[in-house]
């Protein structure tokens, strides 16, 4: 398989902000009248954001111009940001850190590739910034996932093909966009039974004796 690097979903893989865009998202739907569940919240993971309010909006009569739909995306992203502010380095489990940590002694290449726009923040706020060699964000792509953009990006920046690669994901709609680019894969909770998924994963601390197998 020859791997060189690994290339890590941020959202739900190194950490988890699913609660704060729960909150962020269900504040906005409220001031539309609109319901909004644990289980939506669900599937706008790995959702790029203005992709996530579309299906929001889905459950709504009314139509909103692409200006009143822009200033949505906008206050749930500042309401979004004022949440993050609570995360800090304690956010970032002792697992996810030794498997970081495991994978930069064996040598592998780190990237992120994430739809969020707000990836590089986050890490600053867990205290990974700097750490990876590669971060790929929502700010740099056209087309989120299921598109393979992110991690193509990635890769490109890395020097590695694809199948020099493995991307760990939590979504589906990211071990598509994996399988899409020509990507290993490698699925977290509930990502691990998706269609496509190589390596299914119970924890990040089996990631470095799966990478040191597959070098
Ligand atoms: C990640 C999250 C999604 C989120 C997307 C965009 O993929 O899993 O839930 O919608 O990033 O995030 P942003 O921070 O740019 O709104
Ligand atoms: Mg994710």
């Amino acid at each position: 398989m020859s791997l060189n690097a690994v290339i890590f979903d941020l959202d739900g893989v190194i950490c988890s902000t699913d609660r704060f865009h729960f909150l962020a998202w269900k504040e906005l739907a409220g001031q539309l009248g609109l319901p909004f569940s644990e289980a939506l919240n669900d599937r706008l993971r790995g959702v790029g954001r203005a992709e996530s309010l579309e299906l929001i909006l889905a459950g709504c009569s009314r139509s909103f111009t692409p200006a009143q739909k822009a200033a949505m995306c906008e206050q749930k992203n500042l309401r979004y940001r004022q949440l993050l502010c609570q995360m800090s380095p304690a956010d970032l489990s002792g697992e996810a850190r030794g498997a970081l940590l495991a994978l930069r002694r064996g040598g592998l290449l780190l990237a992120v590739g994430s739809s969020s726009r707000n990836a590089p923040f986050i890490l600053e706020r867990i205290g990974l910034g700097g750490f990876f060699q590669v971060v790929a964000d929502g700010s740099q792509i056209a087309r989120s996932k299921p598109d393979p953009e992110v991690f193509l990006l990635a890769a490109k920046r890395l020097g590695q093909a694809p199948q020099r690669c493995l991307v760990v994901e939590d979504a589906a709609a990211g071990i598509q966009a994996a399988k899409a680019g020509g990507f290993w894969a490698a699925g977290l909770g509930a990502a691990a039974s998706c269609p496509g998924v190589d390596f299914p994963l119970r924890s990040l601390a089996q990631l470095p004796a799966l990478c040191a197998a597959n070098r």
